[in-house]
């Protein structure tokens, strides 16, 4: 990351205990005297501030992170595993909600989470697009909806299949499993099927191209579902937004999706309408150990 200015460590405060040279020995270092030092010429920094988190007394100014970048942590805040299981059973996705706004206040605190998630070499590439617009919602359910029916109605013709079949086959087999779903939600003319009437979408996206794109939104994804959850809101992963935005000019347009970028993942956000009293069951997971 560039960088104007340099590292320094106040000599009054330092008591050379090394921490901050173990936790990035690319920029620090412990010299023959014993005392730490800025490596001379800073070799790589991704500004993720642990060299200022580690030390004990506060002696390091780094010109990427201001005062007060680095709160200090309270070691009460660290939930036990089984408060952690618990809180993380009662997320499940939401999919019937009050016809009642998200405010603005909660859709930062939201975003403020998912900015707190792991992302590749630190750059904080990934974007939000937040729609609370009622019409613009409707509208991106009811084209998404439009274009999945066509997407099925070429699956059941013959040339259209065979074509799936033959020049698509793994996407021709996953297909295969929205048909029936497919039918039976074309019967329920009634509710908005790709959105649920939700008031708030939030699209995760980076430009096509970024190397950890996708994995930087999913786990920003992942903050902001559990924050949503510690906020009583509830909330829906929509895959049935993603692709179809990303291959579709409108779409993106109507959510005006910033050029060159790619949706990663979408969310619905708002306020549930009911409590679930019961954990979902969950199959078991399957791991290799090795
Ligand atoms: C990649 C992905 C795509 C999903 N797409 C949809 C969707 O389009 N519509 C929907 O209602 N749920 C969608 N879901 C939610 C899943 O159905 C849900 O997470 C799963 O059934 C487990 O239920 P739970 O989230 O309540 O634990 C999606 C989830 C993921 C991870
Ligand atoms: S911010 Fe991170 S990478 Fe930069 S000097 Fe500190 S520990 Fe090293
Ligand atoms: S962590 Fe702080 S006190 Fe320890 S060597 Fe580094 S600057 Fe000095």
């Amino acid at each position: 990351m560039a960088m104007d200015g340099k590292i320094s460590i106040d000599a009054a405060k330092c008591t050379d205990c090394g921490l901050c040279a173990q936790v990035c020995f690319l920029n620090y270092e412990k010299g023959e005297d014993g005392k730490v030092r800025p490596k001379e010429g800073l070799l790589c920094c991704a500004a993720c501030g642990h060299c200022a988190a580690v030390c004990p007394v506060g002696a390091i100014t780094h010109p990427l992170l201001p005062a007060g970048a680095c709160e200090p942590l309270h070691e009460a805040d660290r939930p036990t595993y089984e408060q952690y299981m618990g809180f993380l059973r009662m997320r499940r996705s939401r999919r019937e909600f009050k016809d009642q706004p998200v405010p603005r206040e909660a859709i930062a605190k939201l975003l403020a989470a998912a900015n707190q998630a792991p992302n590749g070499l630190n750059r904080h590439n990934v974007h939000y697009t937040v729609i609370t617009d009622r019409a613009v919602l409707r509208e991106l359910s009811s084209r998404v909806l439009a274009g999945t029916g066509k997407l099925m109605a070429l699956l059941r013709n013959p040339l259209g299949k065979a074509f799936f079949r033959f020049f698509k086959p793994a996407v021709y087999h996953e297909l295969q499993f929205f048909l029936p779903l497919m039918d039976q939600l074309a019967s329920l003319k009634s509710r908005d099927l790709v959105c649920y009437d939700a008031p708030c979408a939030i699209l995760v996206h980076t430009a096509e191209g970024d190397l950890c794109g996708p994995e930087d939104a999913v786990y920003a994804a992942a903050n902001i579902q559990y924050a949503a959850e510690a906020l009583g809101l509830g909330t829906c992963v929509i895959g049935f937004i993603t692709n179809p935005v990303n291959a579709d000019k409108g779409l993106k347009a109507l959510v005006r999706l910033p050029d060159g970028h790619k949706v990663h993942t979408s969310l619905v956000v708002g306020y549930p309408q009911f409590r679930y009293l019961r954990a979902a069951a969950k199959a078991a997971p399957k791991a290799d150990y090795i």
